[in-house]
This record gives C-alpha cells, sequence and structure tokens, in this order.
C-alpha cells in the first residue's frame, strides 16, 4: 500500500495526490465504523447506529405515493413513454425550462413565499457539493480565501478548497452566546487575513446552519451584509436546510433581505446554494442549484455547469413533482411536522438521561453538549469519549473538531436518517452509556452529571461487556436504512 501510493504520488498530479479532501478527518472515520458493522434490528442488532448523516428519511411515504399517482412524471413507464425520446435526447446546459421554473417556485415556497425568484438565474450543479464549488471557482482563484464561521459542514473542506485551491478562514463562534457570529471575531478573522497579505474574496455563511441547526435572524443577516458589502467581498449563502425549520423562529432567507424596499445592498455580491437534498430528502438525485444576483457569475456558473449537470429524467420528473402546488404545500408542512416530532422526542429523550443540546429550530441534527463527560477540557479527551461512543455506545455520532469547533465536548447527532424504533434502540443505549437505567434490585439509577460520577461509574468498561437484546425494541418490518458504501458527504 505504502508503496503503491508512493508510486501513485510520482505518476498522478499534485490535485489527485493532494491531502485537501478531507477523507482522513474522524468524521468520516466514523462512517467506516458503521460500514464495517451496521445495525440491524435482527440481523446485527449491536451494530453501530448511524447517526453522522444528516438525512432526511422522515417523508418519503409522500413522494412514493406522488410517484405512483403520476406515473406520466417517470419516462421510464407505460403511460410516461411518449416523453422518452424528447428528455433522453436533451443536453442544453440551461436545463428544461418547466424545470427551472419549478426550481424558483419552490424556493419561493420554501421561503415562506415572500421573496421570489427569476427562473433564468437558476443554474444547475451535482448537488450542493457541485454547487458550491462551482460558485468559488467563479469567484475566487488559488491562494485567495473565504471567511466561513465554524462550526462548520466538514465537507466545506473538500467542496470549496480542494480542487479550487482557495483557502477557508475561520470565524470562531462560542457556547457562550448560542455560537452566534460577532462582529468582533468577524472582523479579527478579516483583519488577521489582510495582514497575512491574504486575499480575501468573501464569507460563507449556511443558514440555517450545520451543525448547529440555528437560523440566522434579519439584523444579522443585514450586518453580515454590511460587513461584506462595504469591503466589497461576496457572501455565498448555503440555504440547503431551508424548509427543515420545524419551529419559531421562521427561516429569513438572504434573499428576503435583498428584496427590503429600503436595502441599497450591491446585489452582485451576493449568491444563493441550494439543493433538494435535505429539503425534500433527495441527495441521490444529485440536484443542486447556484442562484446568483450577479449576470456575469450566472453566465460564468451555467457554462461550468457542464461538468455536473441534472440528469433530464430527474429534472422531468421534479418539474412535474414541484409544480403540483397542492403536493408541494403539503409535503413541506408534513415534512418540517415530523421533523419537528423527531426533534422534540429525541431532546427530550436526552434531556431526561442529563443531555442538553443547543437550542435549534431546525436542520437534522442536534448539536449535543458531552462537556461533562470529558477527561479534560482538550480535543483529545473529545476523541477519546467519541471513540467509546463508537466502539462502545455503537453510535456513530460526529465530533465537533471534525466541524473546526474549538470548544471541545460537542457532538453533532443525527436524527432523521432512521426510523422510529432505531431511535429508540438509540436513546436506550444512551440511556445506559450515562448510567440510567434499572439496577437488578429494581432500583432506577440516576444520569451522570458530571465527569467525576462518570469516572467513578466506570462507564466505559461496563458499557461493551454489557450485551443486550435490542431486538425487542425493532419490529421485523422496520426498514433500517443502510449506507452502500462509505459517503463522502453529508
Ligand atoms: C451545509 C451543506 N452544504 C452542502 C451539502 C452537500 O449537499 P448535496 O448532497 O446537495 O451535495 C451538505 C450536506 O450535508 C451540507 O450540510
Amino acid at each position: 500500500m505504502g508503496f503503491e501510493s508512493e508510486k501513485n504520488n510520482s505518476v498522478l498530479s499534485k490535485l489527485a495526490t493532494n491531502e485537501e479532501h478531507g477523507e482522513n478527518s474522524p468524521y468520516f472515520d466514523g462512517w467506516k465504523a458503521y460500514d464495517n458493522d451496521p445495525f440491524h434490528p435482527l440481523k446485527n442488532p449491536n451494530g453501530v447506529i448511524q447517526m453522522g448523516l444528516a438525512e432526511n428519511q422522515l417523508c418519503f411515504d409522500l413522494i412514493e405515493d406522488w410517484i405512483k399517482r403520476n406515473p406520466k412524471a417517470s419516462i421510464c413507464t407505460t403511460e410516461g413513454i411518449k416523453s422518452f425520446r424528447g428528455i433522453a435526447n436533451f443536453q442544453d446546459y440551461h436545463g428544461l425550462p418547466e424545470f427551472r421554473r419549478a426550481i424558483a417556485k419552490f424556493m419561493e415556497k420554501t421561503r415562506g413565499g415572500r421573496v421570489s425568484f427569476d427562473p433564468d438565474r437558476v443554474v444547475m450543479a451535482g448537488g450542493a457539493t457541485g454547487a458550491n464549488e462551482t460558485i468559488i471557482f467563479c469567484l475566487a482563484d488559488a491562494g485567495d480565501a473565504f471567511l466561513v464561521p465554524s462550526p462548520y459542514y466538514p465537507a466545506f473542506n473538500r467542496d470549496l478548497r480542494w480542487r479550487t485551491g482557495v483557502q477557508l478562514i475561520p470565524i470562531p463562534c462560542e457556547s457562550s452566546n448560542s455560537f452566534k457570529i460577532t462582529t468582533k471575531a468577524m472582523k479579527e478573522a478579516y483583519e488577521n487575513a489582510i495582514k497575512a497579505n491574504i486575499r480575501v474574496k468573501g464569507l460563507i455563511l449556511t443558514n440555517p446552519s450545520n451543525p448547529l441547526g440555528t437560523t440566522l435572524d434579519r439584523d444579522t443577516l443585514k450586518s453580515l451584509l454590511n460587513f461584506t458589502n462595504e469591503r466589497n467581498i461576496h457572501l455565498v449563502c448555503d440555504e440547503i436546510y431551508a424548509a427543515t425549520v420545524f419551529n419559531t423562529p421562521q427561516f429569513v432567507s438572504i434573499a428576503e433581505i435583498l428584496n427590503d424596499e429600503k436595502s441599497n445592498f450591491n446585489k452582485d455580491l451576493v449568491h444563493i446554494v441550494y439543493s433538494l437534498s435535505k429539503d425534500m430528502g433527495l441527495p441521490g438525485f444529485r440536484i443542486g442549484i447556484v442562484y446568483s444576483y450577479n449576470d456575469a457569475v450566472v453566465n460564468c456558473a451555467r457554462k461550468m455547469s457542464s461538468f455536473g449537470l441534472v440528469s433530464t429524467q430527474t429534472q422531468h420528473l421534479l418539474a412535474k413533482m414541484l409544480s403540483d402546488e397542492e403536493f408541494v404545500a403539503n409535503f413541506l408542512c408534513e415534512s418540517s411536522m415530523r421533523l419537528g416530532k423527531r426533534h422534540k422526542h429525541f431532546t427530550n429523550g436526552l434531556e431526561q438521561v442529563g443531555i442538553k443540546c443547543l437550542k435549534s429550530n431546525s436542520g437534522l441534527f442536534c448539536w449535543m453538549d458531552l462537556r461533562h463527560l470529558l477527561e479534560n477540557s482538550t480535543l483529545d479527551s473529545e476523541m477519546s469519549l467519541w471513540r467509546v461512543i463508537i466502539n462502545d455506545v455503537r453510535l456513530n455520532v460526529s465530533p465537533g473538531s471534525s466541524f473546526d469547533c474549538q470548544e471541545p465536548g460537542w457532538f453533532r447527532v443525527c436524527f432523521a436518517n432512521m426510523d422510529d424504533e432505531t431511535v429508540e434502540v438509540a436513546l436506550a443505549r444512551i440511556r445506559r452509556f450515562v448510567g440510567v437505567g434499572v439496577k437488578e434490585n429494581g432500583e432506577e439509577t440516576k444520569p451522570v452529571k458530571n465527569k467525576e460520577q462518570w469516572k467513578k461509574s466506570n462507564l466505559r468498561v461496563s458499557f461493551s461487556k454489557r450485551m443486550y437484546d435490542e431486538s425487542v425494541l425493532s419490529p421485523l418490518s422496520s426498514p433500517i436504512p443502510h449506507s452502500p458504501l462509505v459517503r463522502a458527504r453529508t
């Protein structure tokens, strides 16, 4: 293997062999642990439960039902075959006009109908992954930098930096103010970059946030726009989680700020990245969108989109589905309700055992606070705790350090990629992990409140030794998700 990679290093390009992809982070290691031993209620009840994947699997039934009711929308059905040739042959990188119209309308609906989008500005990409890279290619040269509030989505390192050669400069956010972005931290990050002779081309926001599950309010968005406008740098907003908001405050899109009558921001510096991977739970369809207010960027991104078009078959199906206004309205409402219910159930379960999460109103995950269980307040301790959670508790959660969180002890846990029964198994494991359970004499044990109690209880050792039959909790019919491969995303 060593020899192979040395050999490859001499024959492959610098890009092909550089380490910027970030595949070696614990974020991806957790997935490998899951893939090597995936949980199944009957076949592998002690396997690892995948809680590191931000997938939205709660509304597949609604989509399946629509597909069954609309066989004409699929070109590989008897009802739809008439459209087969036209769709199979279509290859214009502008995309099907009806697809762009439907996407623009859907973007409007997911922002509460408060703002509209121009279909001619909708540019296709291979998921938000492709859209993010495309926008960076359009805006920056190798060596240039973008500011990004941390903690941030780990695969940004791959998507924004790897092939573009662009740097990311974190703006550290802290738990003391619920990880809100402060002007002070932003200015500091910017000024330090300038002092180091780095050309800062813009700021990347993820709103709603991955991993925090929080949304940015109107005033914050305005002040961030002020910041970028004053410095004549770009603002890129990844709004991939727009419709995952399940609680107040409601989502405010950057598009709404630009739309404000009194707003005189320079629109040419603002770009939105979107996708149907989260809001509709269709990451496999690879529907990514660059929506820019800048004509030159739209034109350039469109030329680049040749490398990551959405297949016309998918465009055709989605154009039909998203044009069904009744379906969309019901889907968005139901999806938000189901996410809210799952979030509440899961976070209540954690709270019962003394585990708190950052207060959130959106996303497919929660930001879990396990600082009280760290041996020391260091990133090494965080990694030790994470290994216990993966190897003994058998849950793949993602450590805060993989999101570039500066404060040790935070973990992201995904809750929407599994069925109700698996959630119960996961909660049962967490209960055992923190020592809540029923002792042999029938007495209830109390949750561990701090690291001293936890160390004393020696749970790390006792947990892995304990075998228990989780299959009781999961009925036969349970459709447990399985990851086909180690996926380099989400
Ligand atoms: C903030 C953010 N941006 C982009 C992506 C990539 O999404 P896609 O599957 O559409 O490529 C993800 C996936 O988790 C994400 O969380």
